[in-house]
């Protein structure tokens, strides 16, 4: 399907979702959001997908949202549309791995991005910020809450409140991304983590993602519970038997996803 903000190649079973609106520097306009949530949908619901990576450019992963597209609202324009409500729920919706492959830029509405995917991978040319202070306005796609969860308070403060950025290595120190890479290392070292998701049980991978996630929402107790009741459900699975006996037999498993 072609797209008008994003460029989407499926290879290996992994499909590479591009953010493509250079002249914006992929500033998240209506449309990108809504093109990115069938993409997302459509690599969610295709058996040739088992992880996908959302990148950018070399100089903005996106630089937050379309200020243009929104200046002019009112309250009632953006409360009674769900501005950024609706239209990012397909990445809550994904069950399949999400990477975001950061170069750049990773500002506001594009640092919340980053972090509504599974993990980040970033190049040593990024810079994530939540400058929406210097709008007069706040985060909107989750930042005072992602990132304080990622970074702790003291950090998420002092970005939300200064509108400063944050560099690759202080984001990896920071528990933000999970690592760096020179530039032109980044898509080639995304794409070898994506294609080695894309070897496990896609049984297990969605579990991973259903567990982690749950320590967000949850107490600890309960957390613990629902991560061993899913690791009990896995012994149905033929994948688990595989598994098990690739290691005990000192072969590679081959995952049937059943
Ligand atoms: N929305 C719309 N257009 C944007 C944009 C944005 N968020 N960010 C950049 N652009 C556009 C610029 O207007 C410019 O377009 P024109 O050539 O037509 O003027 C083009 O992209 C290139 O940008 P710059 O000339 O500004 O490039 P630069 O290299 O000098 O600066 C930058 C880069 C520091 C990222 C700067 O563009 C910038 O500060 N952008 C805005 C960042 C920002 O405030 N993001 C938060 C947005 S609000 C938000 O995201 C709310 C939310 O949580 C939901």
């Amino acid at each position: 399907m072609a797209y008008e903000t994003l460029i989407v190649e499926i290879e290996d079973y992994v499909a590479l979702i591009r953010l493509n609106r250079p002249d914006a520097l992929n500033a998240l306009n209506a449309k990108l959001l809504d093109e990115l949530g069938d993409a997302l949908a459509a690599a969610d619901a295709n058996d040739k997908v088992r992880c996908i990576v959302l990148t950018g450019s070399e100089k903005a992963f996106a630089a937050g949202a379309d200020i243009k597209e929104m200046s002019e609202k009112s309250f009632v324009d953006v409360f009674t549309s769900d501005l950024f409500g609706a239209n990012t729920e397909p990445m809550l919706r994904c069950r399949k791995p999400i990477i975001a492959a950061v170069a750049g830029y990773a500002l506001g509405g594009g640092c919340e991005l980053a972090m509504m995917c599974d993990f980040i991978i970033a190049a040593d040319t990024a810079k994530f910020g939540q400058p929406e202070i210097n709008l007069g306005v706040v985060a909107g796609i989750g930042g005072t809450q992602r990132l304080t969860r990622f970074v702790g308070k003291a950090k998420s403060m002092d970005m939300h409140l200064t509108g400063r950025f944050m560099d690759a290595a202080e984001a990896e120190r920071s528990g933000l991304v999970s690592r760096v890479v020179p530039a032109a290392k980044l898509l080639p070292e995304a794409m070898a983590a994506a294609r080695k998701i894309t070897e496990k049980s896609a049984l297990a991978t969605m579990a991973v993602k259903e567990a982690v996630n749950r320590s967000y929402e949850t107490t600890l107790r309960e957390g613990l519970l629902f991560e061993r009741r899913l690791f009990h459900a896995l012994f149905a699975t033929e994948d688990q038997k595989e598994g098990m006996s690739a290691f005990l037999e000192k072969r590679q498993p081959q995952f049937r996803d059943r």
